[in-house]
C-alpha cells in the first residue's frame, strides 16, 4: 500500500508530457503536443497529449488518460504498479512493507520475470566490479578492448561467474524461484540437472524502453570455434527478439534530439559509437532486421542511416533493410564502412570528430548508394541496366508517400538518365503487382479459411475485410469531405444585388464530381458519398461521427483509417514540427487541387482504358470503334492537359 499523501506528491510531480517523452517523440502543435500513437501501428500522427489538461488522447485508436493511465498501459503495470514506476522516475521516496513470500508469488508473471532480470544483472555487474575473477577476467577484457568505466556503466555491463551454477544458488538462496530463473532462460534445467546459461561470459543486459532489463547477451571472451561467440537469452514473456532494439534505452533521447537514428549490428558497435560521443545509436543484434524494430525507431524520429560492415553480407543486409525502412514510410541513408571494419573498430580508429564526419561525408541515400553499387557493371549493357532500373524502382514503389516518392523520381531519373515518364509507368507496374501479391496473399488466406477451418472456428465479423481498392486521390477525397462538409468554402452572388449564398465544401465536392460523372464503383465510396450528399442541408450533421460509429463495419473502418491515414495534413509536417497553415484555413485552395487531383487521375485511368480499346479494335480491325476510341483519346488528352496546367504540371502517380 501506498500512502495518500505519497501518491498526491506522485500525481503532482508527473509532468504528463515528460512521461510519455519517454517513449515517443511529441512535438508542438498549437496547444497541445502530437506524436505517432504507441499502441497501434500508424504513419501520420493522431496522439495529442495536453499539458495544461494533464492528458493524452489516440485520435486514431481511442486511447487516452492522464500519465498514470499511459504507464499502466504502455508497460503493462496495475496502478500502484504505475505508481512506483512514477515515483522512481521523479525520485520520490516510497516506503512500503517487505514483501512476504505469498505477495511474491501473486505478482504476475511478467513482472517476476523482470524482477528476476534485473537481481541478475545488479549480481552480474556486482561481480564484473568486486569480485576477483570479475576482475581480473571480465573487466581485464573489456578494458583490453578499450572501453572506458562510463560506457560500462551506463550499459549496465557485467560477468557471469564461471562454474556450473554459482548465479542460480546465490539467485535461489535470494528468495528467487526456479520456475522463473528458468522462463527468462537465466538457468538451463533438464530434469535434475541444472546450469547458468551464461557462465564464463561477459554480459550484456538489453533495456526495454523504459530501461528495465529484459534479456542478455553473453560473449564468450576467448575466440573458440566451437562455441557460439554470443549466446542470447531465449524468447519469453517479457522478450520478444523482433520487437526489441539493443541500446533503444540509453539512446530515445539523443535520437529524438537530433532527430536521427543510426542503425548497427552489433552491441560493441553501440557501445563504441556511445564512446565516441555518437549516442543516437541503437543495433538489430544478430536478427535479421524487422519492421517492428523499425517502428519502434518511427516513434521518435523518421530518419534512419544503416551502417554495416563494407563486406558482402553487409551490403545484403543494407539492400533489405532499405526497403524495410521505406515500407514503413521513414526516409532511409545508409553508410558502409571500409571492408574489414565495423563501428566498433571504425570508431576507435578515426575516434569521436573523425568519425562523425566520416559518417556526414559519406552516407549515402539509398538511391545513390543502390544505382552505384550496381551501375558500374550496367552501364554498357542494356538490359543489365534495365534490371537496374526495375531494381531501384521496386523501392520507391514501397513509399507510401506521394509527395515523397515524386522527389525520389526526379533523383532517379536524373542518375540513371532515364526519363520521369519511363519511370513513372514501371511504377505503376510495380504498384500493380505488388497489389496483385496482396491481393493474392489475401485471397489464398480467405481459401485457407474455407478449407481448413471449421465454420464454427471464427465469427463472421472477424474475417478481415478485403482490401478496399480506393486510390489515393479517393481517399484524401472522402477525408476532406468527411472532415469539412460542413465548412464554408466561399460565398457566392444570389440572383438578386446584395444576396449571397454560402457554398459548402460538401456541397461543392459533391456537385463537382457527379456532375462529370465521376463517381467511383467502390461501394465504400459510393456509400459515403451518398449518404453525406442526403444531409447536406441537415445543419447538424457532423460526419466524423456519423462515419465512425456508422453500423456498416467496412464504412467505419475506412472512416477511422482515413483520419489516422498519411494524408494531405502530414504533407505539410515539416521536419521542424512546425506547422505552417492550418488545412481549415486553405480550404479554399486545397478543396479544388484534392478535386482536380481526384478528376486527373480518374482521367489517367480513362485513357489507359481506352488505349487497350484502340488495341482491341486494331486487332479485330473494327476501324469504326478505333475511330471513335481515337477521338476519346484526343478529348482525354485535352482534358488531361488542362488539369495537369491547373495543378501547376505536378504528376501524378
Ligand atoms: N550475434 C549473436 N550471436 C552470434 C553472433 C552474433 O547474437 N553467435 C549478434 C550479436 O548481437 C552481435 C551481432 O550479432 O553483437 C554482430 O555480430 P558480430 O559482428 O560477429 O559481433 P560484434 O558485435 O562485432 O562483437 P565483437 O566485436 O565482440 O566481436
Ligand atoms: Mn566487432
Amino acid at each position: 500500500m501506498i500512502d495518500h499523501s505519497t501518491i498526491q506528491r506522485i500525481l503532482d510531480a508527473a509532468d504528463v508530457t515528460e512521461v510519455i517523452s519517454d517513449f515517443i517523440t511529441l512535438r508542438r502543435r498549437g496547444v497541445n503536443m502530437l506524436g505517432l500513437c504507441p499502441f497501434h501501428n500508424e504513419k501520420t500522427p493522431s496522439f495529442t497529449v495536453s499539458p495544461a489538461k494533464g492528458i493524452y488522447k489516440c485520435f486514431g485508436c481511442g486511447k487516452g488518460g492522464n500519465a498514470v493511465n499511459f504507464i499502466m498501459d504502455h508497460e503493462n503495470l496495475t496502478y500502484p504498479e504505475a505508481l512506483k514506476w512514477l515515483a522512481r522516475k521523479y525520485n520520490i521516496d516510497v516506503v512500503e512493507e517487505e514483501e512476504t513470500e505469498e505477495q511474491k508469488l501473486i505478482k504476475d508473471e511478467r513482472e517476476s520475470l523482470m524482477i528476476v532480470s534485473a537481481f541478475a544483472q545488479k549480481f552480474f555487474t556486482r561481480t564484473l566490479w568486486e569480485e576477483n575473477d570479475g576482475r581480473t577476467i571480465g573487466l581485464s577484457y573489456f578494458r583490453e578492448r578499450g572501453f572506458r568505466d562510463d560506457i560500462l556503466k551506463k550499459f549496465e555491463l557485467g560477468y557471469a561467474p564461471d562454474g556450473k551454477t554459482p548465479f542460480t544458488e546465490a539467485a535461489q538462496k535470494q528468495g528467487y524461484k526456479m520456475e522463473f530463473l528458468e522462463k527468462t532462460g537465466l538457468t538451463i534445467k533438464r530434469d535434475d540437472w541444472l546450469r547458468d546459461r551464461f557462465a564464463g561470459r561477459v554480459m550484456f543486459p538489453i533495456h526495454n524502453l523504459a530501461g528495465r532489463i529484459i534479456a542478455f547477451g553473453g560473449r564468450l571472451l576467448k575466440e573458440d570455434p566451437k562455441a557460439a561467440k554470443y549466446l542470447n537469452s531465449p524468447e519469453s514473456e517479457i522478450y520478444h527478439k523482433s520487437k526489441v532494439l539493443y541500446g533503444i534505452f540509453q539512446a530515445r533521447r539523443d535520437i529524438a534530439r537530433t532527430e536521427k537514428c543510426y542503425l548497427v549490428e552489433g552491441y560493441t558497435d553501440v557501445l563504441s559509437m556511445h564512446q565516441a560521443g555518437i549516442e543516437n545509436v541503437v543495433a538489430s543484434s544478430g536478427t535479421a532486421l524487422t519492421s517492428e524494430q523499425i517502428r519502434l525507431i518511427r516513434r521518435f524520429t523518421p530518419n534512419i542511416t544503416i551502417i554495416y560492415d563494407g563486406d558482402a553480407a553487409g551490403i545484403k543486409a543494407s539492400l533489405r533493410g532499405i526497403d524495410l525502412v521505406l515500407e514503413e514510410g521513414m526516409n532511409v541513408k545508409v553508410l558502409l564502412l571500409p571492408e574489414g571494419e565495423d563501428p566498433d573498430s571504425f570508431a576507435r580508429k578515426k575516434g569521436a570528430s573523425g568519425f562523425q564526419a566520416f559518417i556526414d561525408e559519406n552516407e549515402t541515400d539509398f538511391i545513390r548508394f543502390k544505382t552505384n553499387l550496381l551501375l558500374k557493371s550496367a552501364e554498357k549493357d542494356p538490359i543489365a541496366k534495365a534490371k537496374l532500373i526495375t531494381d531501384v524502382i521496386r523501392s520507391v514503389a514501397v513509399i507510401p508517400d506521394t509527395i515523397t516518392r515524386s522527389v525520389y523520381i526526379k533523383e532517379c531519373s536524373k542518375l540513371l538518365d532515364v526519363n520521369e515518364d519511363i519511370l513513372y509507368t514501371e511504377i505503376r507496374k510495380q504498384k500493380h503487382k505488388q497489389n496483385d501479391d496482396f491481393r493474392n496473399k489475401e485471397n489464398r488466406k480467405q481459401q485457407d479459411r474455407v478449407f481448413k477451418e471449421p465454420e464454427t472456428s471464427k465469427p463472421a465479423e472477424e474475417v478481415e475485410a478485403k482490401p478496399t481498392e480506393l486510390l489515393i486521390e479517393e481517399m484524401e477525397y472522402l477525408r476532406f469531405l468527411l472532415k469539412h462538409c460542413n465548412s464554408v468554402l466561399y460565398e457566392e452572388e444570389g440572383e438578386n444585388p446584395n444576396e449571397f449564398n454560402l457554398v459548402k465544401v460538401g456541397q461543392y465536392m459533391i456537385e463537382e464530381v457527379e456532375n462529370d460523372d465521376l463517381v467511383p464503383e467502390n461501394e465504400l465510396f459510393r456509400q459515403i458519398f451518398y449518404e453525406v450528399k442526403a444531409n447536406l442541408m441537415n445543419e447538424s450533421f457532423d460526419s466524423w461521427k456519423h462515419f465512425i460509429y456508422h453500423s456498416v463495419a467496412g464504412v467505419s473502418k475506412l472512416a477511422t483509417d482515413l483520419l489516422s491515414e498519411k494524408h494531405i495534413e502530414s504533407k505539410r509536417w515539416t521536419k521542424a514540427g512546425a506547422y505552417t497553415e492550418k488545412e481549415e484555413d486553405i480550404l479554399d485552395q486545397l478543396i479544388p487541387r484534392i478535386i482536380n487531383e481526384f478528376k486527373l487521375r480518374k482521367v489517367k485511368l480513362l485513357l489507359d482504358e481506352t488505349a487497350q480499346a484502340v488495341i482491341l479494335a486494331y486487332e479485330e480491325k473494327k476501324d469504326n470503334l478505333m475511330n471513335e476510341a481515337l477521338a476519346k483519346i484526343h478529348n482525354l488528352k485535352q482534358v488531361e492537359k488542362s488539369l495537369a496546367d491547373k495543378l501547376g504540371n505536378r504528376t501524378i502517380i
